[in-house]
């Protein structure tokens, strides 16, 4: 059944939030506190190894009681049930958005069109499982018998953003094989990488859902012209697999079929990792520790599924969201993880979070008045502490941010450790309270200066405060709380996209450009083609043909 389609805005809790909005807006954080003397304990979620600090965030609970009414009017509940269930809830495409089967136990059953689909999911895990030990343990060789040592993932969007982000994320639990990531239709990209690669010992995984994105088969195409330089014709069923939903296309490439890891239209490409989309993974860290992100995955949508929504944390995160969005206008939101590794996780996010809610028609086919997607950005911190936390703490703009820690390091260097996460602890604190006018003039005093110079310094040292912040805290990283924290953030995604009245799940806004780089494309290389251009784009392929 579809999703219901319920403008927010007529809800009897969206006035009732307007109103509220008005009480609260310039309430400070720190009075907030004083106010309510349970704060910390009426606002953190504590689950599994996940411990949810959301007091430090510009709400009564007054508010949280308005935002969990505002999911219950838009009928998240029974959203999620159509989600999980099967419904055809990605309705402009016409399919069902299922990637949290692929993480299912294996005796579950998940129906599409009176099909369970859970014995295919593990036909294909099992493949994955065998191909990746083959190739990790040696028992798979390359054409000339030496066993491989790098891996090329050749995808973009989904097919890249979600392995690629994972495999750095756990390189801890890395083994031998190198893994490469090769995307942008950059021929730079492309020939970076092949200045590493040795044709006898490289693995290469095509993964496109269609097999029709011009970016992957420019690459897949460059790096099979350069394999077959240097190895003879029969050597690429040894050296290319491919991860697709179109078999047809990818047998036409000159892939084995032996050699194609199946996936489903039920999987969206930016959730597809879970999929054989997630190959390179396995590959890179063997499929036991795949196996354990799904598990972990699972446990976060069976919290998702089952846990009141007072105490769910994709609900609570998406709800305080839209909070800000809505009500704050807040453009913008930061994700700062306090983890080196995860240097990769605010770049995936932006296709997670903009590509399913940057939409401005509603599902019911009208042009929308209120705010949806959220722009997301975000570094580890610390760096980002000594790039852009400037802005954050003093800038005109509020940028609510999503901290991410674990309490454990994993290399168990105790004193980084504690300086980073000391760090972490600050910046949210900072954020939060700030520093007072007379704060600031006591330190000046105390540092010796004059009655004039502290007048004249002190409006620029003093900060407001009140800039909220979530604190994510995770006991340690490993696969299955990576597996957690990625599922935690699509299921907010399809929380704010039930809110907001949208189709996450479809992405039409990128096709426009793809068809117009079609047509310039051939008039940068005919010069008989010649078509209707607005004046600056026309001189701009003018001038570049001239100078290329
Ligand atoms: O950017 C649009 C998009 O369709 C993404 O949603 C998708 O992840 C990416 O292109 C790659 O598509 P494919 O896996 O079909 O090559």
């Amino acid at each position: 059944m579809a999703l219901q389609t319920i403008n927010p805005t007529t809800t009897e809790a969206w006035s009732k939030l307007q109103a509220h909005f008005k009480n609260i807006q310039s309430k400070h954080l720190n009075d907030l506190f004083a106010q309510h003397q349970d704060r910390v304990k009426d606002m953190t979620i504590s689950w599994d190894d996940f411990y949810v600090d959301y007091s430090k965030h510009r709400i009564s609970e007054d508010t949280m009681d308005l935002l969990l009414e505002l999911a219950h009017e838009v009928k998240l509940k029974d959203a999620i049930e159509k989600y999980f269930g099967g419904d055809v809830i990605n309705q402009t495409e016409g399919r069902e958005v299922l990637h949290t089967a692929l993480r299912n136990p294996e005796h579950t059953e998940v129906l599409v069109n009176g099909k369970n689909i859970m014995p295919e999911i593990y036909q294909v895990k099992g493949k994955i499982h065998r191909f990746s030990s083959d190739i990790i343990n040696g028992s798979l060789k390359g054409y000339t018998d030496r066993p491989f040592t790098d891996v090329v993932n050749i995808g973009i969007g989904g097919s890249d953003l979600g392995p690629a982000m994972v495999v750095d994320s756990l390189t801890y639990y890395k083994n031998h094989l190198k893994t490469h990531f090769v995307s942008n239709v950059d021929g730079d990209h492309v020939n970076e990488v092949i200045k590493q690669l040795n044709p006898e010992t490289t693995l290469f995984v095509i993964v496109s859902k269609t097999f029709t994105t011009q970016e992957t088969l420019s690459n897949a195409n460059t790096l099979r012209d350069w394999f077959l330089n240097n190895a003879p014709n029969d050597a690429v069923s040894k050296h290319f697999v491919a991860v697709s939903t179109n078999i047809e296309k990818v047998k036409s490439f000159g892939i084995d079929e032996n050699n194609i890891f199946p996936m489903w239209n039920w999987v969206g490409g930016r959730f597809s990792l879970w999929s054989a989309v997630g190959l390179s993974i396995s590959l890179a860290i063997g499929f036991d520790n795949f196996d354990k992100l799904l598990i972990g995955a699972h446990k976060m949508d069976e919290h998702f599924k089952t846990e009141d929504f007072k105490n769910n944390i994709p609900v609570i995160t998406a709800l305080l969201s839209v909070w800000y969005n809505n009500f704050f206008n807040a453009e913008s939101e930061a994700i700062i993880p306090y983890s080196q590794y995860l240097n990769q996780f605010a770049t995936y996010l932006q296709q997670g979070i903009m590509e399913s809610n940057g939409k401005s028609i509603d599902r019911n086919g009208d042009t929308i008045n209120y705010q949806t997607g959220t722009i997301i950005w975000g570094e580890p911190g610390t760096n980002s502490q000594h790039a852009f936390f400037q802005l954050i703490h003093q800038g005109t703009k509020l940028i609510p941010a999503e901290f991410i820690g674990f309490a454990k390091s994993l290399h168990g260097n105790q004193d980084h450790q504690d300086k980073l996460m000391s760090n972490f602890f600050a910046q949210t604190e900072a954020l939060m309270g700030g520093k007072s006018r007379d704060a600031v003039k006591s330190e000046l005093l105390a540092q010796g200066l004059s009655e004039e110079k502290i007048k004249e310094l002190t409006p620029f040292k003093v900060f407001e405060g009140n800039k909220p912040t979530t604190t994510i805290l995770i006991e340690k990283l490993t696969p299955e709380s990576l597996g957690k924290l990625i599922a935690m953030y699509e299921h907010k995604i399809f929380v704010q996209g039930i809110i907001w009245n949208i189709f996450s799940y479809d992405q039409f806004g990128v096709e426009l450009g793809k068809q117009l780089a079609n047509t310039i494309l051939k008039e940068l290389n005919d010069e008989n083609v010649i078509n209707n251009h607005d004046a600056s784009t026309q001189n701009l392929i003018k001038y570049y043909k001239s100078v290329k």
